[in-house]
């Protein structure tokens, strides 16, 4: 082993029924280096660090950790010999306080056994202070925090546990791009103190901020590991993707309004102390950017509309007529359809297959039918969708938790297309989906369009606002600031209709 590896991922091959996840990976990761795993959907980043972590035993190979050939039989037994993991979908037990999940499996006691409460929060709060995170109560329970505090609990578990090794699955998707920047941060200054780093993301410009090197894998394989300073956006995409596909989507922006539909128009609406006073039109056929901060209201917004929260007050008219609706049910049966954020929170039914998952909605629809041909038409139309969407999966019968994140969240989003709503609601539509998806989800987006359906699309990312709206709609604290025109729109412009309000409100 090169005398500054810590560890060495030697020849390893991983199968799942159906699936080759890893061939012949190999790879050395250096003393204190951020080294960036990049890759589409499906390539198998997750469960290289899931055999890193303990979580996999591979089927041939072998790890060298510290110089020594390890075996980890479990989770635990990695965290011992320095190895620490922050999941793609967060590991914390949300009905326990914060220091009790930094010591979970080995919480502290006194001489005569019992949990040692007083110590435990002092020590937690110690190590939080280090983190420069203290602000976080060692006493409070974890369902209470944030998302992006929840990361930085978990963070902070990896570091007290002396980890020598920090594996971070996707830790930015979810966070503003403050918390990035503070991510980053903590990255660095645990870099400078000779921890090691893997670290996964679907945001390229993310890879080149942070990392030293970068470990490029598709369909199982390892193609190639590069210096970060010797890369380029356009060279990586191509490593990953490994295939041609349309980049970039060129909308034909709407222009005239004026004999324009309105499908949907939403007056004074009110929610808790989150939605103040929202009123705006939706066009016929129309993409509109919904923006602004995390915290902003928009996801309320939008689940208002939906029925997923009730009202306080206000109007909400469909096709000009005004229409009570209480129940996502309600909203459905007039048309709409609604991609929620976070898998977790878009009623994936885990234990049942791809298909099921995909038809469930549509299926009610061929109610009535004959059920051999209802069978017939469930498998060609989630066929066409795993092949529209490129959805990887060894077959239409997979149980859906065995698919990688992304994968995942396609299938969600092959559900609400195939019942065909008239008005979509995408709640952070691309999250944890690879460049090349993302441009297929774009492309969708703009036929879905062309078609007359009508698209809100909720996101944080400014460029993909901006390449996709007809117009866009920003908010801030709970009201809308404005509404800006394909033409006019711009970061600046966008960025100023928050960034005045601060002020005013200083
Ligand atoms: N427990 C499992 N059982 C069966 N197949 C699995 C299991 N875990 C992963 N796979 C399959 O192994 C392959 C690699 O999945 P993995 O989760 O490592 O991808 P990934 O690169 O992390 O993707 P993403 O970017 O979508 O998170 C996929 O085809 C996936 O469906
Ligand atoms: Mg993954």
């Amino acid at each position: 082993m090169g005398k500054n590896a810590i560890c060495r991922v030697v020849d390893i091959t991983k199968f799942f029924p159906g699936v080759v996840a890893l061939k012949n990976v190999s790879l050395d990761i250096r003393k204190g280096e951020i080294h960036g795993i990049i890759g589409e959907n499906g390539a198998g980043k997750s469960t290289l660090m899931n055999i890193l972590a303990g979580v996999y035993q591979p089927e041939e190979g072998h790890i060298e950790f510290d110089g020594k050939t390890v075996n980890f039989k479990d989770p635990r037994e990695a965290q011992d010999t320095g190895v620490a993991m922050i999941y793609q979908e967060l590991s914390l037990s949300r009905s326990m306080s914060v220091a009790e999940n930094i010591f979970q499996g080995r919480m502290l006691k006194n001489k005569i056994g019992l949990i040692n409460r007083k110590k435990m929060f002092s020590e937690c709060r110690k190590y939080l202070k280090n983190l420069g995170v203290d602000y976080i109560d060692p006493k409070i329970l974890v369902k209470n925090l944030s998302v992006s505090q929840m990361q930085l609990v978990e963070i902070t578990k990896a570091v007290h546990l002396n980890s020598k090794l920090l594996i971070m699955d996707e830790p930015t998707s979810s966070l503003t791009s403050g918390e990035i920047s503070f991510l980053m941060k903590i990255m660095r200054a645990l870099k400078n103190e000779g921890v090691s780093i893997l670290f996964i993301t679907h945001k390229l410009e993310e890879i080149i901020e942070i990392t030293d090197r970068i470990t490029v894998l598709r369909d199982g394989r390892l193609i190639e590991t590069l210096n970060m300073k010797d890369a380029t956006i356009n060279q990586m995409v191509s490593l990953m993707v490994g295939r041609d596909f349309e980049k970039i989507v060129h909308r034909q922006f709407i222009k005239d309004y004026s004999n324009k539909e309105v499908v949907l128009e939403v007056r004074d609406l009110n929610y808790e102390n989150k939605v103040k006073e929202a009123s705006f039109k939706l066009f016929k056929g129309e993409v509109l950017g919904l923006t602004g901060l995390v915290g902003a209201g928009r996801t309320e917004l939008l689940q208002c509309i939906f029925g997923v929260d009730r009202i306080s007050s206000g109007a909400v008219l469909v096709n000009d007529k005004p229409v009570k609706i209480k129940h996502p049910a309600d909203a459905i049966k007039l048309g709409m359809g609604m991609i929620p954020e976070g898998r977790k929170e878009q009623g994936m039914f885990l234990k049942l297959t791809v298909k099921d998952n995909m038809t469930m909605v549509h299926l009610k629809q061929l109610a009535g039918r004959l059920t051999f041909i209802k069978k017939k038409r469930q498998r060609d139309i989630a066929k066409k969708y795993v092949d529209e969407l490129a959805i990887k999966t060894p077959s239409l019968e997979q149980i859906a938790e065995n698919l990688s994140g992304g994968n995942q969240q396609k299938t969600i989003i092959a559900r609400w297309i195939m019942h065909e709503p008239q008005i979509f609601f995408l709640d952070e539509p691309t999250h944890g989906i690879d460049v090349g998806a993302k441009a297929e989800i774009y492309h969708f987006i703009d036929d879905l369009a062309k078609s007359g359906v009508s698209v809100i699309l909720l996101s944080s990312e400014l460029p993909e606002v901006l390449t996709m709206c007809d117009r866009i709609m920003v908010m801030h604290h709970g009201e809308i600031k404005g509404i800006l025109s394909h033409k006019e729109a711009d970061q600046v412009k966008i960025m100023k209709l928050i960034i005045e309000d601060k002020e005013k409100s200083a």
